[in-house]
């Protein structure tokens, strides 16, 4: 069974999804941290409630990423996390931390990348117009929003469509494909370089 942290920093309806997914024996593996930057994120009312523990920190209170990193790579030795998944984690990852988990860190991105990356990329979509938009995961590298992509699912957006009418839809999307994808890839390995969890 792989040992996980989820790094969250809003709701953690994706985090929710993950746990529900443990819970039901649809995805084999164990939360053993969430990892927070945000000290009144919902996410943490969440972890709470499942009996699982937080590391929150502010990026503010340290000198720099590296200090924080280095912190959050401490707790997850500590705690034995194999994979690092990223659900709504509002910061990108530095070079110490990404050559410590070398492709075993996903993240979650709600487009079809490599459009509309960055932050609400919801609003993004409806802005121009396009007529699909979706859900990706993808592995993290140092960019934003553009590491290896593992699997995609479109959905269509209605003319009336709004930001707050496309988020449901875009949800209800990742509530299934994200631990689906992650059970995938933990039964095949769970590592970037295993060519198979590249190839759906
Ligand atoms: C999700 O839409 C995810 O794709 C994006 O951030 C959002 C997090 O939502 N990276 P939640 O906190 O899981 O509800």
């Amino acid at each position: 069974m792989k040992s996980i942290a989820i790094f969250a920093s809003g709701s953690g309806s994706n985090f929710q999804a993950i746990i529900d997914a443990i819970q039901e024996g649809k995805l084999d593996a164990q939360v053993n941290l969430l990892v927070c930057d945000q000290p009144n994120a919902f996410v943490i009312e969440r972890a709470k409630n499942a009996g699982i523990p937080s590391f929150v920190f502010q990026a503010k209170q340290y000198k720099s990423k590296e200090a924080y990193e280095t912190e959050i790579i401490e707790e997850l030795n500590k705690r034995d996390v194999e994979f690092v998944v990223l659900a709504g984690y509002m910061r990108l990852i530095g070079p110490g931390f990404l050559n410590e988990y070398q492709g075993r860190i996903v993240n979650i991105h709600p487009s079809l990348l490599p459009a509309f990356p960055g932050k609400d990329a919801i609003g993004q979509a409806i802005r121009a117009g396009v007529k699909e938009s979706g859900v990706t995961v993808h592995f993290v590298d140092e960019g934003m929003d553009t590491g290896p992509m593992i699997a995609q699912e479109a959905v269509s957006i209605d003319v009336n469509d709004t930001s707050e009418s496309l988020q449901p839809k875009i949800h209800a999307i990742e509530h299934k494909l994200y631990p689906a994808v992650l059970q995938r890839l933990f039964s095949q390995g769970g590592n970037k370089n295993d060519e198979k969890a590249r190839t759906y």
